[in-house]
């Protein structure tokens, strides 16, 4: 079957055609599934957004309207499909005949409702037009399968009970959460089990590194920004928190001074170290709003003695790299611990925040330092950002499942801005 997936959850258009081969016979639980990209494009819309220093919900609206038929065309013309599907408004259903598409995904939630309103409307007309049903997908488990495809138009998504249980770490500007998946998801019918063990209680990691780089003077999105500065030059105060000075279950939010010595750590500096709020909390939440405070004020107080002091690209660095520093290791830790508590054979690591190169390294070294048998996965560096591939897998899976929405029934499709897993 083919599938056309549309995500338009924040400031990323982006449709893709996927086709799709079960290699399993229909009773087995295990089984592997065979992608092949048949097209994909995503339309940034960065540069617009720039100028705003983060996402303007008003202006993605109005440029993903424009955007989705731009995009579509291009898309149906790489898949070769342009005669069949056209996007002019004066031909009404399929033209000719040749390759069909059987399902459309679009994500429904979480985003920004204006954003997501505009793909839910587009696949709407869709699926009138062409009488095409209609898949609901979270964006979420979009990014949970978004590990699975690679360099390759090709790629399988394979279901082997042995993988399981299963952690994912989403860490992308509007989440930060622990979802834990103890059978096979794309096997138990209509059933997808996901269970959020743990998320933030205010900013997530990708938007503290968009708010920091923001007082740092940096470009929106400040997370590639900040990994930059931070990896320049490896200059950082302090690193992991020793062990034992705060204890498990202490104050999650109280500011430690933190012993320099260990991680990252190169040169004296005249900065004081950052909070790792909440890492040694009992449960699995985090938050990142305390440690972005904590760099304000860092920031003021150095501005109180040299006002220019960010001219000094060092200083720009050294904060970069603490910021890091701290995110990285309270995302590491609890991580850990939530894999040494349920026995997690596979995890999932997604999420624009996925793409930052320190984080990849920490969890794979404290992987290997803690001897834990659990195989990691990233995203391609092409794909942890939002797509549309990542939706029409988990748009095939719960279309297998049975949890789509025929023509004339798509009226009760809805956005919504804070869909839970
Ligand atoms: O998943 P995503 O593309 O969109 C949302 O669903 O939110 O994530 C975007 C976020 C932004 O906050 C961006 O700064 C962050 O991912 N990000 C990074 C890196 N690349 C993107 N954060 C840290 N390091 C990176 N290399
Ligand atoms: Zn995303």
């Amino acid at each position: 079957m083919r599938i056309l997936a549309i995500e338009t959850s924040c400031d990323d258009t982006g449709i893709a055609i996927l086709e799709v081969t079960e290699t399993a016979s229909a009773k087995t639980t295990e089984g592997k599934t065979k992608f092949k990209t048949l097209a994909s494009e995503v339309s940034s819309q960065i540069d617009i957004h720039k100028e705003y220093g983060g996402v303007f919900p008003a202006l993605a609206k109005r440029e993903h309207i424009k955007n989705l038929p731009l995009v579509l065309e291009k898309v149906l013309k790489e898949a070769g499909m342009q005669k069949m599907y056209s996007t002019s408004p004066l031909v009404r259903g399929r033209t000719g005949g040749g390759k069909k598409i059987d399902a459309i995904a679009v994500t429904t939630g979480p985003g920004l409702e204006p954003a997501l309103w505009t793909g839910i409307v587009f696949a709407k007309e869709l699926n009138e037009k062409y009488k095409i049903p209609i898949v609901p997908v979270n964006h979420m488990e979009g990014h949970i399968f978004s590990i699975f495809p690679n360099d390759k138009k090709t790629f399988v998504v394979e279901n082997k009970k042995e993988n399981f249980p299963m952690l994912s770490l989403l860490v992308s500007g509007g989440h930060t959460e622990l979802v834990l998946m103890k059978d096979n998801p794309s096997s138990s019918a209509g059933k997808m089990k996901y269970k959020k063990i743990g998320q933030t209680r205010d900013d997530a990691a990708g938007e503290a590194f968009d708010k920091v780089a923001r007082m740092l003077g940096l470009s929106y999105p400040g997370g590639p920004e900040i990994s930059r500065l931070a990896s320049e030059e490896r200059i950082c105060i302090s690193s992991s928190p020793a062990k034992g000075r705060i204890e498990e279950g202490s104050d999650p939010f109280a500011f430690q001074a933190l012993p320099l010595g260990r991680g990252r750590k190169i040169e004296a500096s005249p900065l004081r170290s950052l909070p790792r709020p909440m890492i040694y909390s009992k449960d699995y939440d985090f938050s990142f709003s305390g440690l972005k405070t904590a760099v304000l004020y860092l920031i003021r107080d150095l501005k109180e003695k040299n006002p220019n002091i960010l001219e000094d690209i060092k200083v720009k660095q050294q904060i970069a790299c603490e910021f890091e520093n701290a995110v990285v290791e309270t995302l590491v830790h609890k991580t850990i611990k939530a894999i040494n508590q349920y026995k997690i054979k596979t995890l999932i690591v997604g999420g624009g925040v996925s793409a930052n190169s320190y984080l990849q390294e920490e969890m794979v070294k404290k992987i290997k330092k803690e001897k834990l048998k659990v195989k990691v996965h990233f995203p391609n560096r092409k794909l942890s950002g939002d797509n549309a591939i990542m939706i029409a897998i988990a748009g095939y899976f719960q279309y297998k499942n049975k949890k789509f929405v025929k023509t004339g029934k798509s009226l009760k499709l809805k956005a919504d801005g804070n869909m839970s897993l």
